[in-house]
């Protein structure tokens, strides 16, 4: 395999990424991102600032990536500027202190602004395969991201030949890429399972410089068992699409769903099986988290159009030993096509995201904790949301222990606005805005919504703002995060114990 590229070890790699480079890398989460070749760029990095000279890279990714990739690199203080999404701790801190420049972008937007050239020109591109042909053929591994794109737009290519995973591994891709406008044709996905690409991304054989092993797990991260917040969420989105079925809204087959990322998506779809009455289902999504594996296996959803297979490694071994029972339930995209806006209007997409927190009004928050901390950035929730035909975001009521509340007067910062948020769900129940204008939509929030212990609050400080479509106080509208950032609290005198479970 790779036998008519340089063999390379990861320090040879790394060597020859200079500072200031724009790198990308393949994959989406940890699923298929590369792992040997950013550690010893890393541990590069550290050495060379040991003696005193600069090393820094620009690095995009498909969405977020491993820890030998974005906490190595920024543990290393090695990154510069860093788009589209991440979940990394010790990058977070950087982003949120201004010794990075994080771009937060839709994901579905990626493929297209690198081959348009608004980024500036690619360097590198690192990308995890199982295998690459002397023609150019990349077999790609768990997570295509946009690594079809960046084969095409670096200068040059470093492939992770990745023993850990499958062979198996690339039945499962279609890749499929856009050329750019004006040459576009409809995108012929009428199924979530629908094939229209091939197996393999294409790359010019000229620009590998190198092949470097690996065997590296992806290690995606577990997720917390649901709880009976999460439990509640579930129930409720469930409960509300059945009726949306037997009002009609939905039709008897029922729609592709996109599940987005996080302990809540996690639990509602693993509510969905648990209630008998919901019917069999697909996705048509970014990313498959455990649950997913699960469910396909159940017979409870009948496959999946996705970019990433985030699973834990466990996970992914038991994809790998029963590999025929999953080999026709999951096509893995580049995201351009997985996040396609086109696909998921005409598809019918049924948008479940998870909130930071929803304003009375509707617009939500998905990336910033009060207005100015970054926690992973929109992700592909603003691609399905602005598309799909039913758009739900979900979240608890409240966080800290009661000490926030998620439903507040005024976003602190809006990923999500109400022209298209459709429905708000929390555990204490659902606000279904479709319809609905300003004043209705803040009381259906706060009555439905919000956690009991605020609705008070909400409801007089709608009745004192001042007149308007909307009513706001533009004194007052941020007082709740005010105070949460001077008290630690949102309400300072509120009895917690009743947030207790
Ligand atoms: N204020 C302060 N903290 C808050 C908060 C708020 N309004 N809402 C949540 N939090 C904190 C929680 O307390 C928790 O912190 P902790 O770990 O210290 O306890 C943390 O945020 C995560 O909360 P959790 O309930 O476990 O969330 P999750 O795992 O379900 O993830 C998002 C929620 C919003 C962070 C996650 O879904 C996300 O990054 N979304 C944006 C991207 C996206 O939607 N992608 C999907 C597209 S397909």
């Amino acid at each position: 395999m790779g036998r008519a590229f340089p063999t390379l070890t990861a320090e040879d790699a790394a060597e020859l990424i200079p500072h200031g480079a724009l790198v990308g890398v393949s994959g989406f989460t940890p699923a298929g991102s590369p792992k040997v070749v950013p550690a010893a760029l890393a541990r590069r990095a550290k050495a060379l600032h040991a003696k005193g000279e600069e090393f820094q890279i620009r690095l995009l990714s498909g969405a977020s990536t491993g820890p030998l990739c974005d906490d190595a690199l920024a543990e290393a203080e090695a990154i510069a500027w860093r788009a589209p999404y991440m979940t990394s701790g010790p990058l977070r801190k950087l982003a949120n202190t201004g010794r990075v420049d994080f771009i937060d972008m839709h994901l579905s937007h990626v493929a297209q602004v690198t081959a348009g050239g608004f980024l500036g020109k690619m360097d590198v591109a690192i990308v995890e395969a199982v295998d690459v042909t002397p023609q150019g053929r990349v077999y790609l591994t768990t997570g295509i991201g946009n690594a079809p794109t960046f084969l095409q737009q670096a200068e040059r290519v470093i492939i992770e030949l990745n023993a850990f995973h499958s062979p198996r591994i690339s039945e499962l891709a279609d890749i499929y890429t856009l050329p750019r406008p004006p040459h576009r044709d409809p995108i012929p996905i009428y199924d979530p399972l629908d094939r229209i690409g091939h197996r393999y991304a294409d790359v010019d054989p000229r620009k590998v410089i190198g092949v470097v092993a690996s065997d590296e797990p992806d290690g995606g991260r577990s997720f917390a068992a649901p709880d009976a917040v999460s439990r509640s969420i579930g129930e409720r989105v469930c409960a509300f699409l059945l009726n949306e079925m037997a009002a009609g809204r939905i039709p008897p087959e029922f729609l592709p769903l996109q599940s987005g990322v996080g302990n809540v998506c996690n639990a509602v779809m693993a509510s969905f099986s648990s209630n008998p009455d919901f019917p069999r289902f697909k996705l048509y999504t970014e990313v498959l988290q455990d649950t997913v594996i699960d469910l396909i296996g159940a017979g409870s959803v009948l496959g999946a159009s996705t970019c990433s297979l985030s699973l834990t490694d466990e996970k992914l071994r038991f994809v790998y030993d029963n590999f025929d029972d999953f080999a026709d339930r999951i096509v893995l995209r580049p995201q351009e096509i997985s996040n396609n806006p086109e696909v998921s209007r005409r598809l019918g997409v049924i948008a479940t995201n998870t909130a930071i927190e929803v304003d009375v009004y509707g617009h939500v928050n998905s990336s910033h904790f009060f207005g100015t901390q970054m926690m992973n950035g929109l992700g592909g929730s603003g691609d399905f949301e602005r598309n799909a035909y039913l758009s739900l975001f979900m979240c608890p009521s409240f966080a800290k222990g009661g000490k926030v509340s998620t439903i507040v007067p005024m976003c602190s910062h809006v990923d999500h606005s109400e022209h298209s948020v459709q429905v708000i769900v929390t555990e204490q129940g659902l606000a279904d805005l479709r319809g609905l204008a300003p004043m209705a939509r803040a009381r259906a929030i706060i009555d439905n919504c919000a956690h009991p212990a605020y609705r008070d609050y909400l409801h007089h400080y709608l009745e004192a703002a001042p007149m308007g479509h909307l009513r706001h106080d533009m004194r007052r509208c941020f007082e709740l995060c005010n105070n949460y950032l001077e008290t630690g609290a949102m309400l300072p005198d509120l009895d917690l114990k009743q947030f207790e479970a």
